[in-house]
């Protein structure tokens, strides 16, 4: 993989720009995943407590050989650890799962809004990283009032915000409010599942660039200035989806993608998430 783009965080560490998600890779498969993602290149995995895959993950770390500060590791809160102790716990669960002695970037998966408790569980995410557990903490699934209250009532912007972004749901509003504070907007479902791979303005653009569909997606996500995390489980994919940085898309090129804003969301709003 040529040399990949990296973001900036507002607390000043470095994440690369493209990563590896592993959503719904198979706990037993997820070793030898993430192993051939680590051989095509990537240096980002992206996890969560949720997936089940945290012990594969490490695993693959491990028998990559790849020094542990050359990989950028993120896991997630799950849904059922909120509140300050026990996010505080459900962190060293990670590390223990992982065999790591620190993330890169720890997230609160889902505000959760009707549980009422994510301020405080972000002062546990505050204290993890105060404690070394994480290099950067942040949020995912976070609306612009769940985001408003963290600015107003607690002492640390989100580094990150992960949000559900592709073509038919670019997110206009939140990545406006996330340069507004300087938080980096990541992409979740970067190329929505696969399903507008077959749209005629994407398979043109790729015809155009002699590239897959896939790969004019994810390269619309970095022009935009996302960070994007594609999963894949096919060797071809997971290799050819970090070919994106040989080629650039123009303004009318762009104008054709901004197109695709459908609205449509693939998964769950987050404020029904509870
Ligand atoms: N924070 C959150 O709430 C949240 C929610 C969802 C996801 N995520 C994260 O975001 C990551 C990515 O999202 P996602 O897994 O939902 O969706 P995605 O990356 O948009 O799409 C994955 C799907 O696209 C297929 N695919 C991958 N590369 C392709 C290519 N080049 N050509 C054609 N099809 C291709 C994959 O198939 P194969 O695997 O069969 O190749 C898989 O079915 C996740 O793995 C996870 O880490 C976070």
């Amino acid at each position: 993989m040529s040399s990949q783009p990296s973001v900036t965080l507002n607390d000043g560490s470095v994440i690369p720009q493209l990563g590896f998600g592993v959503f719904k890779v198979p706990p037993e498969d997820t070793r030898d995943v993430v192993l051939a993602a680590l051989e095509a290149g990537y240096r980002h995995i992206d996890t969560a407590q949720m997936y089940g895959n945290e012990a594969g993950v490490g695993a693959a770390i491990r028998a990559s050989g790849i020094p542990r500060d050359e990989i950028y590791v993120t896991t997630k809160l799950n849904n059922d650890k909120h509140g300050y102790d026990t996010a505080r716990w459900a962190c060293e669960g990670s590390l223990q799962r992982l065999k790591l002695s620190y993330v890169d970037l720890f997230l609160i998966h889902w505000p959760m809004p009707l549980r009422k408790d994510y301020v405080q569980t972000w002062t546990a995410l505050e204290w993890v990283k105060a404690d070394g557990g994480a290099t950067s903490i942040g949020v995912s699934n976070f609306q612009p009032a769940h985001l408003t209250r963290l600015l107003d009532e607690t002492e640390t912007v989100p580094a990150v915000n992960q949000i559900e972004l592709h073509p038919n749901f670019p997110q206009a509003e939140l990545r406006a409010l996330h340069t507004e504070h300087n938080i980096a907007t990541e992409a979740w479902s970067p190329l929505a599942r696969g399903a507008l791979l077959d749209d005629p303005s994407i398979t043109g653009l790729a015809e155009k660039c002699g590239k897959t569909p896939a790969q004019v997606v994810l390269r619309w996500h970095l022009q935009l200035g996302n960070v994007v995390i594609p999963k894949s489980v096919t060797p071809e994919r997971i290799v050819s989806n970090t070919q994106i940085v040989d080629f650039e898309l123009d303004d009318d090129d762009m104008a054709i993608m901004k197109g695709l804003d459908n609205g449509t969301r693939i998964g769950p709003h987050p404020n029904d998430m509870n």
